[in-house]
């Protein structure tokens, strides 16, 4: 089985990261030499991803005036418009009418280093059989992450943003996964959580609880989630210190 397609949730409105992100969607604000989402899109063509779908927002036009059809980064790009914020299980959704099988999903406005975590996260995803596989790390505040109950190589529980005094450990789904189309139905058959809002690991919860392979593998390297000003210097130091040094193909 070959994975060929990935999905980027890019539609979140960045609050946070005001008032830049009043004129410049988050996701292209930039790590060194890249935007952030670039990174990912890096990442995926590295993987052997040869289609992204982006999932953004009606108000968001920037990503598409940066990536165009993609061709420039070495891959297709097609853009999906989720016209509310639904939450990203709905994000996930908007996606299933251009994806044909088994499919990786990346945030848009997260930044990993190593690149190949993804690749190794594809093929971990093909010799396990995975229904589902999430990657995750030993994170820091439970607070911001789904939080994962291991066995082996296989999640018994998952919940999302538990307190750290419900939390059953501190391994937390870092934004990166790989899904076989079920998960669209699984996602379709989803109560909305808080605010209305459709969680994509409550739907992952769905499939453990009907016996699908749903498992995880630790991403080792380093993963920032850019959801602040600091979170954006503290990206940009670490590639900095590192030269940016990767090999993403991109023709002039
Ligand atoms: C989302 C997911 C969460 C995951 C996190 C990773 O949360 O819902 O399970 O751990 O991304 O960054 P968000 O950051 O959109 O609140």
């Amino acid at each position: 089985m070959l994975v060929k397609q990935g999905l980027i949730p890019a539609a979140g409105s960045g609050t946070r990261l005001g008032p830049f992100t009043n004129a410049i969607p988050k996701e292209l604000l930039p790590v060194g030499d890249k935007a952030v989402i670039e990174h990912v899109v890096c990442a995926m063509q590295l993987a052997g991803i040869e289609e992204v779908v982006i999932v953004t927002s009606p108000q968001k036009h920037g990503l598409s005036d940066y990536f165009g059809s993609g061709k420039k980064f070495g891959v297709n790009i097609t853009y999906v418009v989720q016209d509310e914020r639904k939450g990203l299980g709905d994000a996930v959704l908007a996606g299933e009418h251009v994806i044909d099988g088994t499919f990786t999903v990346v945030l848009g406005d997260n930044f990993f280093a190593p690149k190949t975590f993804l690749k190794e996260l594809i093929d971990f995803h093909i010799e396990q059989k995975g229904d589902t596989t999430v990657g995750v790390a030993e994170v820091m505040d439970v607070t911001r992450h789904g939080i994962i109950t291991p066995n082996k190589n296989r999640i018994l529980d998952m919940v999302e943003k538990p307190s750290p005094e419900n939390a059953k450990s501190s391994l937390g789904a870092l934004g990166a996964y790989v899904f076989s189309r079920d998960i669209f139905d699984a996602i379709k058959r989803t109560n909305p959580g808080h605010k209305g809002e459709l969680q994509l690991t409550d739907s992952i919860k769905l499939q453990i609880d009907e016996g699908k392979n749903v498992l995880y593998k630790k991403i080792d390297g380093i993963h920032i989630d850019v959801g602040t000003p600091v979170d954006l210097m503290r990206a940009n130091e670490w590639y900095l210190a590192h030269n940016g040094n990767d090999d993403c193909k991109k023709s002039p």
